[in-house]
C-alpha cells in the first residue's frame, strides 16, 4: 500500500448544501490524487433518527449523485454506499463488545441530540453512533480523516477504540489521525450565523441547497440576515457578514481582504447580488451534472455497485482478520 488511506463521508440526511460542498466536498476533490480515498454515503448513520423511507431513497442518490457532480472520479476514489458493504455493521458489533457505556454516554453529540427529544426516546443507534463510524474508518485501515473540528470527539473514541483492540488481541488496526484540511470553510447558516448551515435543518431559508435552481439559490443569499451597519467588512462583532464573506472567498479561492476592498464604499445589496452570482456559477455544472445522473438510475446504480465491489476488497479481510483475533 503506497499512498495513505482517507475515509470520509456525509449522511444523506437532507438536501446537501453549500457548506457540504466548500466544507467537505471541494476538500476531497482536491486531495484526490495525493491519496488512496474512501467516500462513502453513510446511510446506516442516518437511521439514527427516524426518516421516511420515500424520502431517504430519494436522499442516498442525491448524495451520491453530487459526489460525482462535485468531482468526485470513480476512477480514482472509491464511492459506495454504507449500507451496501455489510462489513461495516459488523465491524460495528465487534466494536461495540469493547466500547464502555460509560464513554459513549460522554459524547456530546449524543447528549446535544439526544435531549431534543429526552435521552429516554433516542435510539439505540444514535448512542452507537460514534461505533459505526469507528468501524467504517478502522474497516479500511485509513490513516485520515478529514472532518471538521465538530467530530474530534468521535474521533478520539475511534482511536481509543483501535488502540484497546490492538492492546487486547494484537496489532490488527491503524490508529487514525484526524486531518482538519488547511481550506476548510465553516459555513453559517443564512439565517443565524450563530450555528453552522445544515442540511439537516427544517428552515430552507438557513441553507443553500447544492441542487437549488439558480433563482432560488440568488434569492436566499437576498434574504440572508446582515448585521448593523452597512460595511463589507470581516470581524467578530459582525458574524453574518464574516460568513457571507467566508462563503465568497471559499467559492472563488480569493482572500477575504481582496474581497473586502473590492466592496469599499458599497453597500450589502451590491455585496449580495454578486455574492449569489459567484455561488450559482459555483454550484451550476454540479447541478447539471447531478440531474443527469439522477436521470439516469442505471449509470448510478452502476457507479455505486462497482465502488462497493472495491470497498468490500479491502473491509472483506480486515473484518476476516478481526474475526480471528477475537477467536470467533
Ligand atoms: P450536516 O451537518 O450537513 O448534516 P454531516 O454531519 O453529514 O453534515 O457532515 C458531512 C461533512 O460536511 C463533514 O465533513 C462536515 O464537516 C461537513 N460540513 C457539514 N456542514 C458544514 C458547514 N456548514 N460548513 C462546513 N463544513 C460542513
Ligand atoms: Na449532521
Amino acid at each position: 500500500q503506497s499512498r495513505q488511506r482517507v475515509f470520509s463521508g456525509i449522511q444523506p440526511s437532507g438536501n446537501l448544501t453549500i457548506g457540504n460542498y466548500l466544507g467537505a466536498l471541494k476538500n476531497w476533490v482536491a486531495i484526490q490524487d495525493d491519496y488512496e480515498n474512501y467516500f462513502c454515503v453513510v446511510d446506516l448513520h442516518v437511521l439514527t433518527v427516524p426518516q421516511d423511507p420515500k424520502v431517504l431513497r430519494q436522499k442516498i442518490r442525491e448524495a451520491a449523485a453530487i459526489y460525482f457532480a462535485s468531482g468526485i472520479d470513480p476512477e480514482k476514489s472509491v464511492v459506495f454506499r454504507q449500507s451496501r458493504v455489510s462489513e461495516h455493521a459488523e465491524l460495528a458489533w465487534l466494536l461495540n463488545c469493547i466500547a464502555k457505556v460509560g464513554e459513549l454516554s460522554r459524547m456530546t453529540q449524543f447528549k446535544d441530540k439526544a435531549q431534543k427529544g429526552g435521552a429516554d426516546s433516542a435510539s439505540g443507534g444514535l448512542f452507537d453512533y460514534p461505533v459505526l463510524q469507528a468501524a467504517d474508518v478502522l474497516l479500511y485501515n485509513a490513516h485520515l480523516v478529514p472532518v471538521g473540528e465538530d467530530q474530534r470527539q468521535h474521533l478520539e473514541l475511534m482511536r481509543t477504540l483501535a488502540r484497546r483492540f490492538n492492546n487486547l488481541y494484537g496489532e490488527t488496526f491503524v490508529v487514525p489521525e484526524i486531518f482538519v484540511p488547511k481550506s476548510g470553510a465553516r459555513v453559517m447558516a443564512l439565517d443565524d450565523p450563530t450555528s453552522k448551515m445544515s442540511k439537516s435543518s427544517s428552515a430552507p431559508g438557513s441553507y443553500v441547497a447544492i441542487l437549488d435552481d439558480p433563482d432560488t439559490v440568488r434569492r436566499k443569499i437576498r434574504r440572508a440576515k446582515t448585521d448593523s451597519g452597512s460595511e463589507i467588512t470581516a470581524s467578530p462583532d459582525k458574524p453574518a457578514i464574516t460568513n457571507l464573506l467566508d462563503v465568497y472567498a471559499a467559492a472563488t479561492g480569493r482572500p477575504v481582504s481582496e474581497i473586502e476592498a473590492r466592496y469599499e464604499g458599497k453597500g450589502y445589496g451590491d455585496f449580495k447580488k454578486d455574492l449569489g452570482e459567484v455561488v450559482v456559477e459555483t454550484l451550476a455544472p454540479i447541478r447539471e451534472r447531478a440531474l443527469e445522473l439522477l436521470d439516469d438510475p442505471k449509470e448510478l446504480d452502476d457507479l455505486l455497485e462497482s465502488g462497493a465491489e472495491r470497498a468490500r476488497k479491502v473491509a472483506r479481510p480486515t473484518l476476516r482478520y478481526a474475526w480471528t483475533r477475537m477467536g470467533l
